[in-house]
């Protein structure tokens, strides 16, 4: 039988390995960089974020499976064989990242910073608090995770629309499109939530130019950012800039350029900035690796991999 191999960047290779090897009980699963053997006996890839050149060097691999949402590293691999590629659209990753993304819209709307700092005062004191469905939230990203947070947002009563590539008729939040769509759609959103994948489009698209455009004398009190997309989306100069001269009343980050944050980045202790070690979305082997060895499973039967990744649009 074809042998998989799993290259993993990161603390949970040892995880993968065995959830994998649970649930794909016959197979022979391959750990690199130390177990990979004969690479000519290596027909799958289970991997996130590996070095690039790597795949190129497995002759007979028929298929990638990205052990995550975004594959802008795998795919900003030059020697990247043409080969079939997987990514992970689940559930339970769409609802951590919803639960997160509700999270930072609840705190800035129910001025949960303020609260926290009133009560390490011992101050008991009640702030004029507007109703949901007068603070505008719009979503940049209006695929598998971006439409789960539209919905969670607008059943808590939130007046939401979503942002993205092609035009999207199917009813719930008002929608925009395209560069054309862009400014519309900023100029109505008070809480700007950023859940786009990186291409060479959206790279970044969150500068100070953009936060100037978001409205800034909404019943939110302010516009506030928040992204669990992409750190290359952002620029962390301009968001510093923003605060300060107030096109931003705050941000949640949980994505940076560099990861992890550098320490010198006036991000980690600016008092309107929360920062997040991109977890928003956290994968749990356990729950995924049944899902990627039923991947390899279709793909030997002949259908076709759930969650291709398109190349020509690079998400
Ligand atoms: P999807 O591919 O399902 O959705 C992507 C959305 O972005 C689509 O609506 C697409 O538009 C839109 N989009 C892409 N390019 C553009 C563009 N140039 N202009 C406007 N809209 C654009 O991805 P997911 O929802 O599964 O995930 C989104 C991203 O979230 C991932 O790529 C990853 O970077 C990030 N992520 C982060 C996590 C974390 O822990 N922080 C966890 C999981 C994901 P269209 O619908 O027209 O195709
Ligand atoms: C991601 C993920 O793409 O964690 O960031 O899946």
């Amino acid at each position: 039988m074809s042998a998989v191999l799993l290259a993993v960047n990161g603390p949970q290779a040892g995880e993968w390995l065995d959830e994998l090897r649970a649930c794909g009980k016959a197979r022979d699963i391959r750990l690199w960089p130390d177990a990979v053997g004969d690479t000519r006996e290596i027909s799958y890839a289970c991997v996130w974020n590996p070095p690039h050149g790597l795949l190129a060097g497995f002759p007979n691999l028929k298929a990638v499976i990205n052990l995550g949402a975004g594959v802008d590293h795998l795919l900003a691999d030059a020697a990247l064989p043409p080969v079939p590629i997987a990514r992970v659209a689940h559930d339970d990753l769409t609802q951590r990242v919803t639960g997160y993304v509700v999270l930072h819209v609840l705190m800035q709307h129910r001025r949960q910073r303020l609260y926290d700092a009133q009560q390490r005062q011992k101050l008991w004191l009640a702030h004029e608090q507007p109703a949901a469905g007068e603070v505008a939230v719009g979503v940049m990203g209006f695929g598998v995770i971006g439409r789960s947070v539209a919905e969670a947002l607008a059943r808590l009563g939130f007046r939401v629309a979503a942002w993205s590539r092609t035009s999207k008729e199917i009813g719930g939040p008002q929608t925009f499109y395209g560069c054309a769509g862009l400014d519309a759609f900023l100029a109505r959103t008070e809480i700007l939530v950023c859940l786009l994948p990186r291409t060479p489009d959206t790279e970044g698209i969150l500068n100070l130019g953009l936060f100037r455009k978001l409205k800034h004398d909404g019943a939110a009190g302010g516009a506030f950012l928040i992204n669990a997309g992409r750190g290359q989306l952002q620029s962390n100069v301009d968001i510093i800039t923003a605060l300060d001269e107030g096109a931003l009343a705050g941000a949640a980050l949980d994505v940076f350029q560099q990861e992890p944050l550098p320490l010198d980045s006036p991000l980690w202790s600016h008092p309107n900035v929360t920062v997040t070690p991109h977890n928003a979305g956290d994968i749990a082997p356990a729950v995924f690796a049944r899902h990627v060895i039923d991947q390899i499973e279709r793909f030997e039967r002949g259908l076709p991999l759930e969650n291709a990744v398109d190349r020509s649009r690079g998400y």
